[in-house]
């Protein structure tokens, strides 16, 4: 066996050109753009840019937005060059699946499953929450053992509407890819309105005093303000951008996926980069960084906003619409990564088996609803979300040294859209996220450790046998 066997660029190739019962063309580079925002705006920036603030770095957020943007930026124009050389599903499992061999990509692909499964978890709950306070406002008060899982810090029996929601979304994405599309360019529509209100509005609220200090001086403990708590604020807050490489993994559905791509990927990053770092400024100027450890900074911020009160309720609703957007975008994207495995023969068949009349992988978009709503609605899932950011950048890492290792294994293969100053620029990805990630702590940490080595043994017991790659070799003349 040979665990480092690498895919042939040809064989991916041809699997872009696809058979009859390949996925669906029809993504424009506007979609693409609002599949990345979609991804992208979610629970990250309504919840976590609060707890961020006021433990971490205060109105100097505003840099830790710029750290973590850095750090994707990298990545980004990483993904950019090898979603246009192979523009097919699995995205960074792919990619790895070719410059890193076979056990390299499951390892990625095995990570992939924390930012797109577990991330999808983890927004649910979110999303739950929301909801339940949008019916508190029109004054529908819903049970608290249906509203909660039983290890939420006010405990329920089930989280039942996060369960609601994954079912729709699942259903959304079985039906097709293109009305997926329209419904997430609506919903995207929305929340990109309610967040430049915020900031439109917010911006006449801002009182100048809560700028002072701008970069609150450290404590005396790492992470807590000063500049290391920058970059712990923005290893937290690296969440918000989680979601524009989920773009890639709908190369193989892009109309012209050579131009597209980049355009979706750096496009979408750039629209949301702009909105956080102006977000971040009048958040932390209507309200003092020392009130805005909260779960709802976003609520905090707009009772603030004296004589508008729907104000509150449209920031809610816009708030729910980017929870909805993510949530399809995540699921969307695991279940192409998994298509892509399934399809090399890493995961069982079923993964990749495509719907006759919608072509989509719907037994897999099936599969994860029940997994994925088992999880968000028992389980703890929500204090898991910087597992989802630990997956994600490590995926990045290894994209970036995949870059390198592409340039010197294939220099010649048409490439439409280069990487600037290589190794320079993947070198720093590398180092940035890195950075990034040793910001997540201990216990995140562990549990990562943890999910990497259960796949390891899923790997040896079943994808290293199945291997379609595998298979060949050992069946072809010169291996007997
Ligand atoms: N970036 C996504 C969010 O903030 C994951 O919800």
């Amino acid at each position: 066996m040979n665990l480092f066997v690498k895919k042939p660029i040809g064989t991916l190739l041809a699997e872009c050109e696809g058979g009859g019962h390949s996925l669906k063309r029809s993504l424009s580079a506007m979609s693409l753009v609002a599949l990345g925002i979609g991804a992208i705006i979610g629970a990250g920036i309504f919840t976590l840019t609060g707890v961020a603030a006021s433990t971490h770095a205060g109105p100097a957020m505003v840099y830790s937005f710029i750290l973590a943007a850095v750090g994707c930026a990298f990545a980004g124009i990483c993904y950019s060059e090898f979603s246009t050389m192979i523009p097919i599903a699995g995205s960074a499992y792919t990619y790895s699946y070719a410059t890193m061999g076979e056990l390299i990509a499951w390892i990625i692909g095995w990570a992939l499953v924390l930012e797109y499964a577990v991330g999808a978890a983890t927004v649910a709950v979110s999303w739950s929450s929301t909801f339940d306070s949008i019916l508190l406002s029109f004054g529908i008060t819903m049970p608290r053992s249906i509203v909660a899982g039983p290890f939420d810090t006010m405990p329920g029996a089930v989280n039942l509407p996060a369960i609601v929601i994954i079912c729709i979304i699942s259903g959304i994405l079985i039906r097709g890819i293109s009305e997926s599309a329209k419904f997430n360019d609506f919903i995207v529509v929305t929340k990109v309105t309610v967040v430049i209100l915020f900031i439109g509005i917010g911006y006449f609220f801002i009182n100048h005093a809560n700028y002072h200090p701008f970069l609150p001086p450290n404590t005396g403990e790492f992470g807590s303000f000063g500049w290391s708590g920058v970059l712990a604020a923005a290893g937290q807050i690296f969440f918000a951008y989680i979601g524009f490489d989920a773009v890639s993994t709908a190369a193989q559905e892009a109309r012209n996926p050579k131009r597209d791509m980049p355009i979706g990927i750096i496009g979408s990053l750039l629209v949301c980069t702009i909105l956080y770092i102006l977000y971040s400024l009048v958040l932390t100027g209507i309200v003092n960084y020392k009130d805005l450890n909260v779960a709802a900074p976003l609520a905090v911020a707009v009772d603030h906003m004296k004589g508008l009160p729907w104000v509150g309720f449209l920031m809610k609703l816009g708030s729910l619409c980017g929870l909805t957007s993510v949530m399809l975008v995540m699921l969307l994207g695991q279940s192409r990564v998994f298509y892509s495995m399934a399809n090399d023969g890493l995961l069982p068949p079923l993964f990749s088996q495509i719907h006759p009349k919608f072509r989509t992988p719907w037994k897999s978009n099936l599969l994860l609803m029940v997994f994925v709503s088992l999880g968000a609605a028992f389980t703890p899932i929500a204090r898991l979300g910087n597992l989802t950011s630990i997956g994600t950048l490590f995926a990045f890492v290894l994209v970036c040294i995949a870059i390198v290792i592409m340039r010197k294994r294939e220099p010649d293969l048409p490439r439409p859209f280069k990487t600037p100053m290589v190794p320079l620029v993947p070198i720093l990805g590398v180092i940035v996220n890195l950075a990034l990630m040793a910001g997540l702590g201990l216990i995140t940490w562990a549990a990562f450790l943890i999910w990497m080595t259960l796949g390891l043994v899923v790997y040896f017991s079943y994808g290293r046998k199945t291997s379609a790659l595998q298979n060949a070799e050992l069946s072809s003349p010169a291996a007997r």
